[in-house]
């Protein structure tokens, strides 16, 4: 297994661009299923999830073709010739699930590999089946495998207990095919959920509401194909900001798209960060110790999740203590133990954690749990004194693009080791 290791200490300045967002072109692949026509996607992050959807819509019969100098990938799915979205595939990315919709709405049966549990928590999916049912499928669990079928989908008020995002894009991908008009209530507001639906309105659907709670979808008789361009990473872009504050760097980040960042901003400015908000990035400049401020991670507009790993790297090496509330996953402390290796002072208990900072870190052998605490090790490595190894990183080429080659590019001495 391949392992990173990080020599710390260096400033991080210059600029660096951010990739297509990883979370956009899953649900927007996935999307291609719904109609024959070719789907041209651009600015697609060349990424190990990417892959794994692409093996997956081949596996149904998609033909697929990248231009990867370009980051183009298209997709034609003339027919689909297999239901099943198979366990192999499903266990190596739970987004896998985002097939069930579409192959639900386009050929009125599905077999997709029910997930299991992950690192950082459970994640159930069944917000999803339940909303499905409640557009006339059936749907039941049958050795591992969730087994749905319906006719037509019908439209219906859905409401969902919980905002969830794949929830959301799920039906919404069902919903565009079904008949009559779907309502669906306490919707995800991510901008991943709204690029989702402008791409699909694009190709002739009639979704009205996206990024709102309430997403009114008119069901249509066909999708046409169409070319699309994936909206820039809000995460990729955050984690390049918290890796100025973290060295006290100077990083303009280009394609940072100040409207998706707006929370992480503003706690970054609370730490003492100086951020300049330009038409084609953000400008981040860090200081020799931030403040500590506390966080509560929450749907979106709230403060994402998916950087919370990152600022505890960087409160580790604050002045003052931080609390940090997870309240999206139950298990997403993962990362606060290898921190700890590395010197940091973090107490967790539930859904909290407590940071108190240090004034130094220094470089322990560590191991990356999942995506995000794999960028939260690299990140608090920059900063330590001497050599961080992290195991573990693929974790880290499922969603950061070339990140060994971005952050040298700074001014990291950052290295990989390949290993069999
Ligand atoms: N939930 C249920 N039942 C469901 C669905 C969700 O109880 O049927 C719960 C989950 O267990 C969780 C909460 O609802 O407690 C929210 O989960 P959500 O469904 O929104 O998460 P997701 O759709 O599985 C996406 C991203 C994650 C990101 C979360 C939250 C994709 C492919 N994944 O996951 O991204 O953390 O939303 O914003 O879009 C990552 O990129 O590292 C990543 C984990």
């Amino acid at each position: 297994m391949d392992k990173v290791i990080v020599t710390g200490g260096n400033r991080l300045v210059g600029e660096v661009a951010v990739s297509g967002a990883k979370n956009a072109a899953l649900p927007i692949l996935a999307s291609t299923l719904l109609s024959t026509e070719e789907c041209r996607l651009l600015n697609v992050p060349y990424l190990m999830d990417i892959a794994t959807m692409e093996r997956l819509l081949s596996c149904l019969g998609a033909k697929t073709q990248w231009e990867k100098q370009k980051h183009t990938l298209s997709v034609r799915f003339d027919q689909v010739e297999n239901l099943e979205a198979p366990y192999e595939l499903v266990k190596t990315m739970r987004a896998s699930i985002l097939v069930l919709g579409p192959l639900l709405a386009r050929c009125g049966k599905a077999r997709v590999s029910l997930p299991g549990g992950c690192a950082i928590g459970a994640r159930p999916v069944n917000l999803h089946l339940a909303a499905l049912e409640q557009m006339g499928a059936e749907v039941r669990i049958e050795h591992g495998y969730i087994v749905a079928s319906s006719k037509r989908l019908r439209g219906n008020r859905i409401r969902f207990d919980v905002s969830t995002v794949t929830g959301t894009e799920n039906l919404l991908m069902a919903a565009t095919l079904a008949a009559g008009t779907t309502i669906l209530e306490n919707a995800a507001r991510e901008p991943e959920v709204e690029e989702l639906a402008r791409s699909l309105n694009e190709r002739g659907a009639k979704i009205r509401g996206a990024g709102t709670e309430t997403i009114e979808i008119e069901g249509v008789d066909r999708l046409t194909g169409g070319s699309h361009r994936i909206m820039p990473d809000r995460i990729e872009a955050g984690t390049f900001m918290v890796a100025a504050a973290i060295t006290g760097g100077e990083i303009f980040v280009r394609s940072a798209l100040c409207g998706h960042l707006r929370d992480l901003i503003l706690k970054l400015r609370e730490t003492g960060c100086e951020i300049r908000e330009e038409s084609e990035g953000l400008l981040v400049k860090g200081v020799r110790r931030p403040k500590g401020v506390d966080i509560t991670s929450l749907p979106y507009p709230g403060f994402p999740t998916d950087m919370q790993a990152q600022m505890m790297a960087l409160l580790s090496v604050a002045d003052g203590t931080s609390v940090i509330t997870e309240t999206i996953f139950e298990s997403r402390f993962q990362h606060a133990a290898e921190l700890r290796r590395m010197g940091a002072f973090i107490k967790t208990e539930g859904k909290q954690a407590v940071v108190s900072g240090v004034e130094h870190l220094t470089g322990a052998p560590v191991m990356a749990s999942d995506l995000r605490a794999s960028a939260s090790l690299i990140l608090a490595a920059l900063r330590a004194e001497g050599e961080t190894e992290i195991l573990r990183v693929y974790h880290l080429d499922r969603g950061y693009e070339k990140i060994e080659e971005k952050l040298s590019s700074l001014g990291a001495k950052i290295v990989r080791i390949k290993e069999n």
